[in-house]
């Protein structure tokens, strides 16, 4: 059955996308994580060389944008051109804030993940799933932890795909992220109506899933509904 959504929000390192992964995968939903297509639009106008937010505004329509369900997770392309590893680069991270501010970006956005409800049961993960992409969601989660944590953590990811940086330069990005995030005109982080919300700080991934997935359980078994297909 298609149509039930649990969204989960939350500032970058909190932790969200890989709980939304994992909770997709425990629960046979859809993983869309709204944040990698921002990503695919950021890296077409950083390709394109187009710098003027009134240009990433404007020029929208022309963003060859396409989002596939691959084993589950969303991957997203450019035209034919899988760009999954390309939209996670340190350029991409850094140009996506503002791009993701322009409000005609975020209604693109918002259409392929309405799109994807229509079609899945999801799990989606972003800034504002929960307050204006799916205000009507059945289960709504915040995830946040101190901004030293979140800090570790994304280090950890950013050495492993090999880039050379280290503790502060990531936090001091971190920090001008955190605020475009909360600053945008449209869209912009806040905690949802009626969401769980968990401090993941000093939280394992398992802890915070086991928590999730009893919320989840809870949540769908108290109506009497299943597993979701794919
Ligand atoms: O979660 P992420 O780091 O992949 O997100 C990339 C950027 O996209 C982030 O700077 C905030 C923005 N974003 C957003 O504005 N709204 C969303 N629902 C998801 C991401």
């Amino acid at each position: 059955m298609a149509g039930r959504v649990i969204t989960i929000d939350g500032p970058a390192g909190s932790g969200k996308s890989t709980m939304a992964r994992l909770l997709a995968d425990a629960l046979g939903f859809v993983h869309f994580d709204s944040g990698a297509l921002y990503r695919a639009i950021a890296l077409y106008y950083l390709r394109a060389g187009i710098e003027d937010p009134e240009e990433w505004a404007a020029r929208i329509g022309e963003v060859p944008l396409r989002v596939e369900t691959r084993d589950g997770r969303t991957s997203v392309m450019l035209g034919d051109e899988v760009v999954d590893g390309e939209i996670r680069t340190a350029a991409v991270s850094n140009l996506v804030s503002p791009v993701s501010a322009a409000t005609p970006v975020r209604r693109r956005v918002n259409a392929e993940a309405a799109r994807f409800a229509s079609r899945f049961d999801l799990v989606a993960d972003g800034r504002d799933m929960g307050t204006v992409v799916f205000p009507d969601a059945q289960l709504k989660f915040y995830l946040d932890a101190t901004p030293e944590e979140r800090a570790r953590r994304r280090l950890k990811d950013e050495l492993a795909r090999g880039r050379k940086t280290d503790f502060e330069t990531v936090l001091a990005e971190q920090r001008a992220r955190d605020e475009n995030d909360r600053n945008k005109p449209w869209g912009a982080l806040r905690v949802p109506e009626g969401a769980v919300v968990v401090d993941t700080t000093d939280m394992s991934v398992r802890e915070v899933l086991e928590l999730l997935l009893a919320h989840a359980r809870e949540r769908f078994e108290a109506d009497g509904e299943g597993e979701g297909e794919r």
